[in-house]
């Protein structure tokens, strides 16, 4: 078998990424977008770390019936991967490729509960982040990434995923930017002005930030580009800013924001709570599956009483304030400023009086806590990112030892990592449950439930 070959394979397994897997003649053969029980023939593209990487040449026979997707840009584009699936379908692979994580590891939850799944299958996000790019003849584009292509761009239609009005925005904006004939930022030279521009829109509200990232400002033509859309769409736009990026990382923040239309900040209701969001804190993307995960958590909590709650990865305080209501005391940990700032904002807009947020790295503040609040936390929550819990961290929790343990990941391969340090380290867990937050792609939440055992002394084996 070598690269280049036509073969006919039968997808076995998913990939933790949400590609098919097959095994021919030993080798493995990774083929994106295809899932268990498909017969392919699939065209050998690559080859990468001893894997093939397999095109779909020819669906023999499907193992989940197939259907036309809603968007034009499928297949090309990098967000929805399998919107050709029935949702249902997408929902058990999830399921399964969480049982997966976990099962290849040997952990095993007391019990599985079902996949929660999102309550909105569409024009779920609040959050979207367009690039801009240049077509082959240096035209300006503005969408989103091609699959797996980080420096190529594909100019939208129109995204599925998030509302009407940031379709018009986006619109907008890719026309008054050719207009303008403003230059485009190049990944190569480090040259240009436009980089990206992030729509974010309240489910609750409808209100609507906009944040257009340049290499530089203050700039009159960026002011005279931002008057048109403004005069265009401006009435979908509760809030718009700049960001400065002069910086070569391809990321959206920046080292400075100038306010060109309202407060800078929106506000999202969520779970029966208000929650203003400005442009640099992390609020979860899909709101009402949000409001499903935290009512779960605090379903698990139950009434909580005199229990004194620690959550990790505060955010804007979503956790913290759904479960101040039941709890004694609610102390947040967040590393970015701005969030805190919105956290503690937030607290006060909902009459919240029993939680207090602190700016700190968790992995840098929990020896410190414990220093001071030995055996204080009845409960820990922690909702880290994709790359999981700091081992330092891992180890100041287990050190602080609270009775319950509740983890909230977006990724359930670092997930099952850290439970298995954790159920080394004396937890059980009780309960694991994927709920869903992001229909058509192979990303899921993952909700773990565990307790303190017997076995627990404080430390992580080997440490
Ligand atoms: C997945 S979000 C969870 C937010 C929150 N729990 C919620 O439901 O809205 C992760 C958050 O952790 C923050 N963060 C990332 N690394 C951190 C660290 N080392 N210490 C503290 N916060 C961190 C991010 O800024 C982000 O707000």
């Amino acid at each position: 078998m070598k690269r280049g070959e036509h073969v006919v394979v039968d997808i076995e397994s998913m990939t933790p990424k949400g590609d098919g897997l097959a095994t021919l003649e030993g080798r493995e053969i990774v083929v994106p977008r295809s899932v268990p029980g498909d017969r392919a023939e699939v065209y050998l593209r690559r080859k990468r770390k001893g894997r093939f990487e397999g095109v779909v040449d020819d669906l023999i026979e499907a193992g989940m019936p197939r259907q036309d997707p809603v968007c034009v840009h499928f297949g090309l584009c990098g967000g929805c991967r399998w919107q050709d699936l029935d949702y249902a379908d997408q929902l058990r692979l999830k399921e399964d490729m969480i049982h997966q994580a976990f099962q290849c590891r040997a952990l095993t939850p007391e019990r599985w509960l079902p996949i929660l799944p999102s309550p909105d299958v569409y024009y779920y996000r609040n959050k979207m982040e367009f690039s801009f790019g240049s077509d082959r003849d240096g035209t300006l584009q503005l969408g989103l990434h091609v699959r797996e292509r980080y420096n190529r761009v594909f100019d939208m239609e129109a995204c599925h995923l998030q509302s009407e009005a940031s379709n018009q925005i986006v619109d907008s904006f890719r026309r008054h930017c050719i207009l303008s004939a403003l230059p485009v930022y190049d990944l190569k030279s480090h040259e240009g002005l436009l980089r990206f521009l992030v729509v974010r829109d309240a489910k609750g509200t409808s209100q609507t930030m906009v944040n257009l990232v340049v290499s530089e400002y203050p700039s009159d033509a960026v002011d005279d580009l931002l008057s048109s859309v403004l005069e265009d769409v401006g009435k979908l736009i509760t809030t718009c800013m700049v960001i400065r990026h002069a910086g070569k990382a391809q990321v959206a923040t920046g080292d400075a924001e100038f306010l060109v239309k309202g407060d800078g900040r929106i506000t999202e209701m969520c779970g029966g709570l208000k929650f203003e969001i400005s442009p640099h804190s992390f609020f979860q993307t899909n709101t009402r599956a949000a409001s499903g995960l935290y009512a779960r958590v605090a379903d698990l909590l139950g009434e909580l009483g005199e229990a004194d709650v620690l959550d990790l990865y505060a955010g804007t305080g979503g956790v913290s304030l759904h479960l101040a209501r039941a709890a004694r005391s609610v102390v947040g940990i967040e590393q970015v400023a701005a969030a805190v700032d919105d956290a503690r904002r937030n607290a006060a807009l909902n009459s919240i009086e029993n939680c207090t947020f602190l700016v700190a790295r968790t992995e840098d503040v929990l020896d410190e806590l414990r220093a001071e609040e030995q055996e204080r936390f009845d409960v820990i929550v922690a909702d880290p990112p994709r790359a999981g819990i700091h081992k330092k961290a891992l180890a100041g929790i287990v050190a602080l030892g609270p009775p319950t343990f509740i983890y909230i990941s977006c990724n359930a391969e670092t997930l099952a990592e850290d439970l298995l340090i954790l159920s080394a380290a004396g937890y059980d867990i009780r309960s694991a449950q994927p709920v869903e937050m992001f229909p058509h792609t192979p990303h899921c939440e993952v909700l773990t439930w565990l307790s303190r055992s017997p076995q627990w002394t404080g430390e992580i084996k080997g440490d």
